[in-house]
């Protein structure tokens, strides 16, 4: 089914919704209106390795967002359906493919990264506390803008190993650039594809690691976040004078600064 929800799931909620304790068929009601409130969207611990998995094999059905989106949030509602079928449902008959939209920068236009856009989608449905979900959100941007990727390597490996490239930017752009620039191929070479389904992999691992670390159930809402990585240098420094809120307050952007502009640190004592 185009809709994210095969066959299998189908017949489950069918029979979920059957079941002797919601007789009269009103979990999809019941879910529905929890799922509204917030209240049910509970998180599960996942098996990074596993969402990895789940993403690599379904980058073919929606792309990079979609997969990297049901890859971390999908995995959840199946551990969840053994040990919490209610809150399972509302996951597991989540709408995914609204996620499809996220290809190629949004819809092709090369912007922000479809698996950093679904990682982050993903951060926000089960992290409530805006602090935490920032720290979440800037944690995973800081990791893809730094990190060599391909990492992932699947159980069946059709290409060798492959090149890798250092992003130095959130936009699929200059991501995707980079890498057919270095690896001398077309981006409608079956490569480039090979390449954005492995680092949206990457990518859900590493956002199933931070969430496991921070929103596990008996970590509360709002405890210190988790994180590891750092703004490079130079651009925490731009954005000190340059930042909302700073000196200047004249640029809305975390990005690396020098991907596009070369002034030195020190530019704005020079006459
Ligand atoms: C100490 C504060 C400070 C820091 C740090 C800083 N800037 Fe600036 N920047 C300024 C000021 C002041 C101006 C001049 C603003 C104006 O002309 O309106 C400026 C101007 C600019 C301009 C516009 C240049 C032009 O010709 O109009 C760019 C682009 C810029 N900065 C980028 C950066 C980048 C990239 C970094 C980090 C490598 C950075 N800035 C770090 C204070 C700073
Ligand atoms: C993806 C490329 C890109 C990145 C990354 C980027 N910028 Fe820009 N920036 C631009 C473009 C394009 C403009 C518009 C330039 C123009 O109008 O001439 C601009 C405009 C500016 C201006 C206003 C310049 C002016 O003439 O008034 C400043 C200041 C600036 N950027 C600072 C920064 C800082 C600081 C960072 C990092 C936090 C940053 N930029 C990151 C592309 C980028």
């Amino acid at each position: 089914m185009s809709n994210g929800m095969n066959r299998r799931d189908a017949m489950r909620f069918a029979g979920l919704a059957a079941g002797t304790f919601f007789a009269g068929g009103s979990l999809n009601a019941f879910a529905a209106e929890k799922a509204a409130s917030g209240e049910f969207w509970k998180y599960a611990v996942v098996d990074p390795q596993k969402v990895a998995d789940t993403a690599y094999e379904n980058y073919k059905v929606g792309r990079c967002m979609y997969t990297t989106f049901y890859g971390i949030v999908y995995n959840v509602g199946l551990v969840l359906e053994k040990t919490d079928p209610i809150a399972a449902a509302p996951i597991l008959h989540f709408p995914y493919y609204m996620m499809k939209y996220g290809t190629g920068g949004a819809n092709d236009w090369g912007t922000l990264c479809g698996s950093l856009n679904g990682a982050m989608a993903a951060i926000s449905l089960f992290v409530p506390n805006s602090d935490k979900r920032k720290a979440l959100c800037d944690e995973i941007a800081n990791y893809y803008e730094q990190t060599m990727f391909p990492i992932y390597k699947p159980a069946n490996d059709d290409f060798g190993p492959m090149p890798q490239t250092i992003s130095g930017s959130l936009l699929c752009h200059v991501s995707s650039g980079k890498w057919s620039s270095l690896a001398q191929k077309r981006t409608d070479s079956p490569e480039r594809t090979e390449r954005c389904t492995r680092m949206s992999a990457d990518v859900a691992r590493k956002t199933a690691e931070l969430l496991n670390l921070n929103a596990a159930p008996g970590i509360a809402a709002d405890a210190a976040p988790i994180v590891t990585f750092k703004r490079q240098e130079p651009s925490a420094t731009c954005y000190s004078c340059h930042g909302k809120g700073k000196k200047n307050s004249d640029v809305i952007a975390k990005m690396s600064c020098n991907e596009c502009h070369d002034q030195a640190v020190d530019h704005s004592e020079k006459k």
